[in-house]
C-alpha cells in the first residue's frame, strides 16, 4: 500500500454549508456506515463525571465515591469526564482561540505546513492511504510535543502569533493532568500510585487539533471514522458552542457525548486495553457532523516511551483472567496504528 494524500480536503466545503448535491463523492459514506441509522443510535447520555477535586482534597468519603466512580468509568465506560480538573479555564479558552484562529487561516497559509503522505504531523488529514478511501469531514492540525526528538519545528505555524507559546503552557497543563489520572488509575486497579510514571519512561504526547466544518448533508458524511485510540490515555477538549459530534460505542449502539462545560472527556486507549489485559476498555468512538454548527475538538495523546516492551500486568493476570494479548514493542504498535486506516478496533489485533 503506498501512501497518498486526499486528492479532495473538507477545505473546500468550508465554513459554508454546501449544497446537498455537491458533496464530494469521496466524502459520501456507504450505506452501513452513515451516522443517522435510527437503530443505530442511543439517546445522547453523559459519561461518568469524575470531580478530580475530590480525588485530590477530598474527604475521606468524597475520595472513596469517586475513586469508585472512576473504577466503573474505566471498566465499563472507557470514558469519562473530568470536571474541577485544576486547568486554568483561561488555558482552555486560550488553545481554543489559537486552534480556531489557525483553522481560519487562508488555505495557502495552513498548507505551509502539510501533512505528508504516511506522517502525522502538520495539516491535513492522516490516516489516508488509498483513491478509493472514503475521507472524514475534518481538517486536522497534529504535533508531537514529547519527548523533543519527536518534534518536527518547521510545522509549528508562525501564525497565529501566540500558537506555539499557547500549545507549550497547555501541553504542560495537560501532562500533569495525564500522570495525575494514571496515578488514580494505578490506584484502582491495586498498584503502586507511580506504576505507569516509572513504566512509561519519558511518556509520548501529540496534540490534534480536529476542525469540522458545518455539512449540509450530516446523514450522508463522517467527520472522524470510527476508531479506538492507539494511547494510553486521550484527553479532549471540545470547543465551546459547537455541535455535539463525539459519540461512543455502547453496547453497540452510537451514543453522543453530551459536553460538560469546561469539563476534559477522557478515554482509555489500546495501551491501557493491554496492560490491564482487558479489564479497562479502549472504546470505540467517532465524530459527526452538524448542518449549520463547526466543532472543534482539541485532543491529546499520552503514551509509554517508544522503547517500552509492553503486555499484560503480571499482577491482572491470573486463571480468572487469562492472559489476552501478546508482549510487544510499543514503537512498533504505534508505527503500526499511524500506517493503518480508522477501523473499528482492529488495530488492537496487532496485539493478538
Ligand atoms: C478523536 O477521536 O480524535 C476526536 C473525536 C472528537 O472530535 O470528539
Ligand atoms: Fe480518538
Amino acid at each position: 500500500q503506498t501512501a497518498l494524500s486526499p486528492s479532495i480536503n473538507a477545505e473546500s466545503c468550508k465554513l459554508e454549508a454546501i449544497r446537498p448535491a455537491t458533496i464530494p463523492e469521496r466524502f459520501v459514506r456507504d450505506m452501513t456506515e452513515r451516522p443517522t441509522l435510527a437503530t443505530a443510535l442511543q439517546p445522547p447520555d453523559t459519561v461518568p463525571i469524575i470531580d478530580f477535586s475530590r480525588l485530590v482534597k477530598g474527604n475521606k468519603d468524597e475520595y472513596k465515591s469517586e475513586m469508585l466512580q472512576l473504577t466503573r468509568a474505566c471498566e465499563e465506560w472507557g470514558f469519562f469526564q473530568v470536571i474541577n480538573h485544576g486547568i486554568d479555564l483561561s488555558l482552555l479558552e486560550s488553545i481554543e482561540k489559537v486552534a480556531r484562529d489557525f483553522f481560519v487561516l487562508p488555505l495557502e497559509e495552513k498548507q505551509k505546513y502539510p501533512m505528508l503522505p504516511g506522517t502525522v504531523q502538520g495539516y491535513g488529514q492522516a490516516f489516508v492511504f488509498s483513491e478509493d478511501q472514503k475521507l472524514d469531514w475534518c481538517n486536522m492540525f497534529a504535533l508531537g510535543l514529547e519527548p523533543h526528538f519527536i518534534r518536527v519545528p518547521k510545522l509549528w505555524p508562525a501564525k497565529p502569533l501566540k500558537f506555539s507559546e499557547t500549545v507549550e503552557v497547555y501541553s504542560g497543563e495537560v501532562r500533569k493532568l495525564c500522570q495525575h489520572l494514571l496515578e488514580y488509575i494505578a490506584m484502582t486497579l491495586n498498584l503502586r500510585t507511580d506504576f505507569f510514571e516509572e513504566m512509561f519512561g519519558v511518556a509520548v504526547q501529540a496534540i490534534r487539533m480536529n476542525y469540522y466544518p458545518p455539512c449540509a448533508r450530516p446523514d450522508l458524511v463522517l467527520g472522524l471514522s470510527p476508531h479506538s485510540d492507539g494511547s494510553a490515555l486521550t484527553v479532549l477538549q471540545q470547543g465551546k458552542g459547537g455541535s455535539v459530534g463525539l459519540q461512543i460505542l455502547k453496547d453497540n449502539k452510537w451514543m453522543p457525548i453530551q459536553p460538560v462545560p469546561n469539563a476534559f472527556v477522557i478515554n482509555i486507549g489500546d495501551t491501557l486495553e493491554v496492560l490491564t489485559n482487558g479489564k479497562y476498555k479502549s472504546v470505540e468512538h467517532r465524530a459527526v457532523t452538524h448542518k449549520e454548527k463547526d466543532r472543534l475538538s482539541i485532543v491529546t495523546f499520552y503514551a509509554p516511551s517508544y522503547e517500552m516492551e509492553l503486555g499484560p500486568i503480571p499482577e491482572l493476570v491470573d486463571e480468572n483472567n487469562p492472559c489476552k494479548y501478546r508482549t510487544y514493542n510499543h514503537g512498533e504498535y504505534s508505527k503500526h496504528y499511524v500506517t493503518s486506516k480508522l477501523q473499528g478496533k482492529k488495530t488492537l489485533e496487532f496485539a493478538k
